[in-house]
């Protein structure tokens, strides 16, 4: 059986620590390109150089060249510019919204039966750009946010309550911006619930914290913005995909009157198999719950009228 074939697009932080990821997992071979001369090219063969010490068979390469990416069965898409402390994912809209047109088309011209994962922000609006924009059927395209948000929230209860990352479950809904909408009822330690475990202040303070996740990294880092646990994010789905394990995992897609939406990319539990999104779950929620994820929507909605198309 021949190899299962991974292009990234954009070779910056988060497209080539994703390359790195998907390599060692020997999910497939991996095709690494960006429009920058020399830096796909460097980068993959400094990872595949790496390949004899970590022991995996994954071919690496970097190009400039969209034909390198044909027939490609998922495709990573992370051009575009990332904030500086001071910018909100907004700020990105107008330059990424041109990247994103020009690489999708590209894409999709050589890989039309591949499946498409979107990175580049503002996801929401990105992710639904090209929804618009590829022609490629819904399930097809799918905007990493919802496991990133969430690995953040597990994180900082792992960290509060002193427990293994891997005890936690949780679930995560909303846009990826800082109304996202963070579930405690949803919240489970090893299947006790997080508020049996910690008060309601400190849970308000966690849900906090993970909305602002991402600017909290910003700050630190000055020059760009996170890229480690997004790029694990983007590899999770890749894999969920690859190996159609049918997850359940929090994804921003396109939705047609799912939770009282239409026509918008948001995030919510999807089943991720090798059709791409499978399903739509559709949680009961609290009027208060609902009335978060109205708000997180709104704010989507503005994104998505200002791509102007
Ligand atoms: N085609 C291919 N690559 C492009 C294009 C294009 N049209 N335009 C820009 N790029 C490349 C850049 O040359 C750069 O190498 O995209 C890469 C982006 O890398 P970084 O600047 O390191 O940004 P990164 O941290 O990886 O973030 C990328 O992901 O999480 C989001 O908000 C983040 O939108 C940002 C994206």
């Amino acid at each position: 059986m021949a190899r299962r074939k991974i292009s990234i697009i954009g070779a910056g932080f988060v497209g080539a620590t994703a390359a790195h990821w998907a390599a060692e997992k020997e999910l497939g071979d991996v095709v690494l390109v960006d429009i920058i001369e020399g830096i796909p090219q460097g980068k993959a063969l400094d990872l595949f150089e790496a390949s004899p010490v970590e022991g995996f068979d994954s071919k690496v390469t970097g190009t400039n060249n969209y034909d390198e990416t044909k027939n490609s069965d998922v495709v990573i898409i992370t051009s575009g510019v990332p904030r500086k402390p001071g910018m909100s994912r907004e700020d990105l809209l107008e330059i990424n919204k041109k990247i994103i047109e020009s690489v999708a088309a590209q894409v999709v011209e050589r890989s039309p039966n591949a499946i498409l994962i979107m990175v580049t922000n503002p996801l929401d609006s990105m992710t639904y750009l090209t929804v618009k924009r590829s022609g490629l059927p819904k399930e097809r395209v799918i905007g990493m946010a919802g496991i990133l948000d969430t690995a953040r929230y597990k994180a900082f209860i792992a960290m509060e309550l002193s427990v293994s990352v891997e005890d936690i479950q949780a679930l995560l809904l909303g846009g990826h911006g800082d109304e996202m909408v963070p579930l405690p009822r949803f919240t489970t330690i090893s299947g006790i619930p997080l508020s049996q475990l910690l008060p309601k202040e400190t849970i308000d303070r966690l849900v906090d914290r993970t909305r602002k996740g991402g600017g909290e990294i910003v700050n630190l880092l000055k020059t760009g913005s996170a890229f480690y646990a997004p790029s694990a994010a983007a590899i999770q789905m890749t894999e969920a995909i690859l190996k159609d394990k049918k997850r359940i995992l929090p994804c921003c897609v396109y939705l047609n009157g799912e939770y009282g939406l239409k026509d918008i990319c948001f995030g919510v539990p999807v089943k991720l198999g090798a059709k791409g999104v499978e399903s739509i779950i559709e949680l009961q929620l609290t009027d208060e719950e609902k009335a978060l994820v109205t708000k997180s929507a709104e704010s989507v909605k503005k994104s998505i009228s200002e791509l102007k198309i």
